[in-house]
């Protein structure tokens, strides 16, 4: 059964040797826009301000914004290093990526390897992705119904995506029923983004509200819920994005089961535990504000955490392109990173 990306699949990140070519996330599904990064600077304002988001996708994008720094001066890569490490905390695939540049940078490579190096990062995580797919979609029973959280898709990866590309395995094998996606509050990943993907794909799925989740797991069979990750600890706490932590609590009160699907690149062994993971906290406008129009009263204080540590014991399994681990320990997780 094959699950590569159809013709029309989307590019979200399209490198084109001396510029870096996004597609605009803050405006789909209304408007497909493209914006074009020239420096180092331009792609850290474009992951900071969300124009390019997911964990995947914005170490992609930081691999091929070290490029454009170097591609004038050596020199610039620590300059320029700093400032894609500092665009968002929580992702540790950003730090991933720039580390696997500053090895080779470390060892005298010139830019035309780092170029190299950071195609290499693109087509690496849709190859990986492709497989998580496979390894995600044999553990999904026939007719699967499941619910998936935020945007975990093509747009979010260098293709495929890693939770949706799951749902996209298992629907080209036949295996799904019915997909529910949450909206994904305060920026609607899932009722803009994810929404989008699955429409174009024909998979049969319905937006629910995020507060909806539970009460749909207690009416209605859900087999899993299944999403993507943005930092994996070494005991296998995960962060992902705000509101998973609560889809775990309630999974494992009506019994469906909780998949991570996650590539190496989002393992982070210097974390011991969800306790070391920054958790990024964004302006309080995201949530007094709509679209640029005031929805709380004036002065309205916001508390804005942008992601949330999903315990271990939650997880039933993770999906790595290395393999699958059920039930994750210390000991799994470092037996199949090693
Ligand atoms: O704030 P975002 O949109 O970058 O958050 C994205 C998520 O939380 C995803 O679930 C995560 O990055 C995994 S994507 C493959």
């Amino acid at each position: 059964m094959t699950s590569a990306p159809k013709s029309n699949a989307v590019q979200p990140i399209i490198w084109l040797g001396d510029r870096l070519r996004l597609l605009d996330q803050r405006l789909l599904p209304l408007e497909e826009t493209y914006l074009d990064c020239r420096s180092a600077a331009e792609v850290a304002e474009a992951i900071h301000g969300m124009a390019v988001r997911g964990a995947p996708a914005i170490g992609i994008a930081a691999a091929y914004g070290l490029v454009l720094a170097v591609r004038g001066d050596l020199k610039a890569f620590e300059a320029a290093e700093q400032v894609l490490a500092a665009s968002r905390p929580t992702a540790v695939n950003l730090r991933w990526a720039l580390a696997r540049l500053r090895g080779l940078w470390q060892r005298g490579a010139d830019a035309a390897a780092l170029e190299l190096e950071a195609r290499r990062i693109h087509e690496e995580d849709l190859a990986q992705n492709l497989h998580m797919g496979e390894l995600g979609a044999a553990l999904l029973p026939q007719h699967a119904r499941v619910i998936t959280h935020c945007n975990t898709g093509a747009l979010a990866t260098g293709g495929h995506g890693t939770a949706l590309g799951v749902i996209r395995t298992a629907y080209a094998q036949g295996k799904i029923g019915q997909v529910y996606n949450t909206e994904t509050r305060p920026w609607l990943q899932g009722a803009r983004l994810t929404a989008w993907e699955l429409m174009r794909e024909g998979i049969p799925a319905k937006l629910i509200a995020d507060g909806a989740a539970a009460h749909l797991m207690r009416i209605e069979r859900i087999d899993w819920v299944i999403v993507g990750a943005d930092r994996i600890a070494t005991n296998g706490d995960t962060a992902n994005k705000i509101g998973t932590y609560m889809l775990a609590v309630a999974a494992r009160r009506h019994g469906a089961k909780f998949m991570v699907v996650a590539p190496s690149g989002t393992f982070d062994l210097d974390c011991p535990n969800g306790e070391a993971i920054p958790i990024e906290e964004r302006i309080a406008t995201e949530l007094t504000e709509f679209r640029g129009q005031q929805i709380a009263p004036g002065g309205m204080q916001a508390f804005n955490p942008v992601f949330d540590v999903t315990p271990a014991e939650l997880i039933d399994a993770i999906v790595c392109e290395r393999g699958v681990i059920a039930n994750p320990t210390v000991d799994k997780i470092t037996a199949l990173l090693r």
